[in-house]
């Protein structure tokens, strides 16, 4: 990949994270995340009409932020990067909006990126990832395998055919009391419990590429309800962990080899979870495959993601016009 050789300016405002990054190429000098956790804590979800008016009131404070970390002026910005697709249509309008202003105050130019690609490539910000290979993409709104055959160019193999994996920490986490947001709640939880304590289904059927977790959540409401107060919390959190954990382990090998693929990448919020980065580089170790996962800030939402890929668009000579819009459901 080549990039824009100045510094990139990345918004990213796709959910309940309000972030802004300072970027040259895959060298991140800022990186700052204003999460709204705090926010939707008290509803057990995010709502979006809220979650937008805290992206307005936090995007200039964070973009300044950025770039007093970075220690760079504004006009040493050489391009903005700003997350336009898939995510709320309120929480995205936001950034977008920002970055065009930004924008055509500075006669800078804009790139509007693809969430998904901006976590995809995530993991090229810190190795050099072999193409082609298989991206395991799990965040709070998609669970997906992905060939990627260089950047810019990728086949989905495989997808969750209901909720994502994310989605399912998240549920399983307030049907267990443990609050929001779910899978960090769920791998703290996890840590005292016993994950063969409770057996839960795997969803569909191997072989496949594709995911279900409708069924595992609707499992973890039933034991709720059958143990009442006898319910082991941290074995039921363990349980539930251990068993996403190994699904989207099994099935990214399986799609390694069906592929003929040697490298795996981890990316997307639940790439945070540190049971399912034991998991997979066990499995990848033993299969003599290699495996790339980016650092943890980098696995969350966050704008340095978007800044690079901006970083590398621009340089491609692509540019996005003011009058872009935003779109709540996008493929890669
Ligand atoms: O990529 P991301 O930050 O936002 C989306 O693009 O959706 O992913 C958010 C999801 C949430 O569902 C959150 O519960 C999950 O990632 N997550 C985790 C962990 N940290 C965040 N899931 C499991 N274990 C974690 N440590
Ligand atoms: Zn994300």
């Amino acid at each position: 990949m080549t990039y824009l050789s100045g510094p990139v300016l990345g918004i990213e405002t796709s959910c309940d994270e309000t972030s802004a990054a300072v970027v040259t190429g895959r060298t991140i000098h800022s990186n700052v995340v204003t999460s709204q956790a705090d926010l939707h804590l008290r509803w057990g979800g995010i709502v979006p009409e809220a979650a937008a008016r805290k992206h307005a009131e936090a995007l200039i404070p964070t973009i300044r932020e950025s770039l007093t970390i970075a220690d760079c002026d504004i006009r040493e910005i050489a391009g903005i990067a700003v997350t336009n697709r898939p995510g709320l249509v309120g929480a995205l309008s936001v950034g977008v909006t920002g970055a065009k202003a930004l924008s055509w105050a500075l006669e800078l130019p804009l790139i509007a990126v693809n969430h998904l690609e901006g976590h995809v490539l995530s993991s090229a910000i810190a190795d050099e990832v072999p193409t082609p290979h298989i991206c395991l993409l799990v965040s709070g709104g998609h669970t997906e395998l992905i060939e990627v055959v260089q950047p810019g160019e990728y086949n989905q193999i495989g997808r969750t055919i209901d909720d994502a994996a994310g989605e399912a920490f998240d549920k399983a986490a307030r049907v267990l009391g443990l609050g929001y947001p779910g899978g960090p709640a769920i791998e703290r939880a996890a840590r005292q419990g016993d994950p063969s304590r409770y057996s839960l289904p795997r969803g569909l059927q191997d072989p496949t590429s594709d995911f279900s977790f409708a069924g595992l959540k609707t499992a973890v409401r039933r034991l709720v309800e059958s143990e009442g107060e006898s319910l082991d919390v941290p074995s039921a959190a363990a349980s539930f962990q251990e068993t996403i954990a190994a699904v989207l382990t099994d099935r990214t090998i399986y799609a390694c080899r069906e592929r003929g693929s040697m490298a795996v990448t981890l990316v997307g919020g639940v790439a945070a979870n540190s049971r399912l980065r034991e998991c997979l580089a066990a499995k990848c170790l033993a299969h003599g495959l290699a495996l790339y996962v980016p650092a943890i800030d980098l696995c969350t939402d966050n704008a340095a993601m978007i800044a690079h890929v901006g970083s590398w668009r621009l340089a491609l000579g692509e540019r996005s016009g003011a009058d872009s819009d935003v779109e709540a459901v996008s493929l890669l």
